[in-house]
């Protein structure tokens, strides 16, 4: 690829940035200085020097965020703050966007990356990926919820939802339970419980597939993916 474009993608600023660096003399390609832009460089192969940094060159971001509530999973928002804004200057430039939504109101996993292809992968209704929620409901939640959940709930507009797990932990006036979708319809929680009489008052997605929440996340941080977490992304084929 040309010089000029990976330094620009790697946050060099712009062309024109970049072309006064080339002229200053700050920049050298296996040990030789490049004064044209158009140079073309293997980012794989070639030692790239800014100022005698190197510079290492990556395509993808992989990130991994607690959303907060009150945040839009979106890139851009004419009112609200989005999960991007959360980002650093650094993390922005890949412009990485969100996969798969969360509600403004709905916390926890959610992941950043500008590889159309991962993203594909893990929302697919076709790859049957599990998504794990915890909620709180107002309602009693109860064995005939379960079993329902599991036949597949019909919704308020008459889609038929696939079969969920539901798992209760406390079946009370205020329930919490566990369940785990493999679709990602709108609002899809909150209207399979809407369909049995219950309300969503607290909703936060704990996984997707293998990929877990990192639990030293406190809310609105995020990290990059690891190994072992990349590797599974990318074995969902
Ligand atoms: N289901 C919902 O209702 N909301 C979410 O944010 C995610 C799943």
């Amino acid at each position: 690829m040309r010089l000029d474009k990976l330094l620009s993608n790697m946050g060099y600023g712009s062309r024109k940035d970049v072309k006064k660096l080339l002229k200053k003399k700050q920049v050298n390609v296996n040990e030789e200085v490049i004064k044209d832009g158009s140079h073309h460089v293997n980012p794989d192969q070639d030692t790239i020097k800014v100022n005698e940094e190197v510079v290492t060159y990556k395509q993808y971001i992989y990130l991994m965020m607690n959303k907060p509530p009150g945040i839009v999973s979106a890139t851009t928002d004419l009112r609200d703050k989005t999960v991007v804004d959360l980002l650093s200057k650094e993390e922005k430039m890949f412009q990485p966007f969100p996969v798969g939504r969360l509600d403004k109101d709905t916390e926890g996993l959610l992941l950043l990356t500008n590889d159309g292809n991962l993203g594909h992968r893990l929302t697919s209704p076709n790859k049957n990926v599990g998504k794990t929620y915890f909620a709180k409901i107002k309602g009693k939640v109860t064995e005939k919820d379960v079993i329902a959940f599991r036949e597949g709930i019909t919704l308020e507009d008459g889609y038929q939802s696939k079969p969920a797990t539901l798992k209760i932990q406390i079946s009370g006036d205020v329930s919490e339970i566990e369940i785990t979708i493999t679709e990602g319809k709108f609002h899809q929680v909150k209207r399979m419980f809407e369909a049995v009489d219950k309300k969503v008052i607290y909703l936060k997605r704990l996984s997707m597939g293998e990929l877990q929440l990192d639990t030293s996340l406190a809310l609105g941080e995020y990290r990059e993916l690891n190994e072992e977490e990349l590797t599974y992304c990318q074995s969902l084929n």
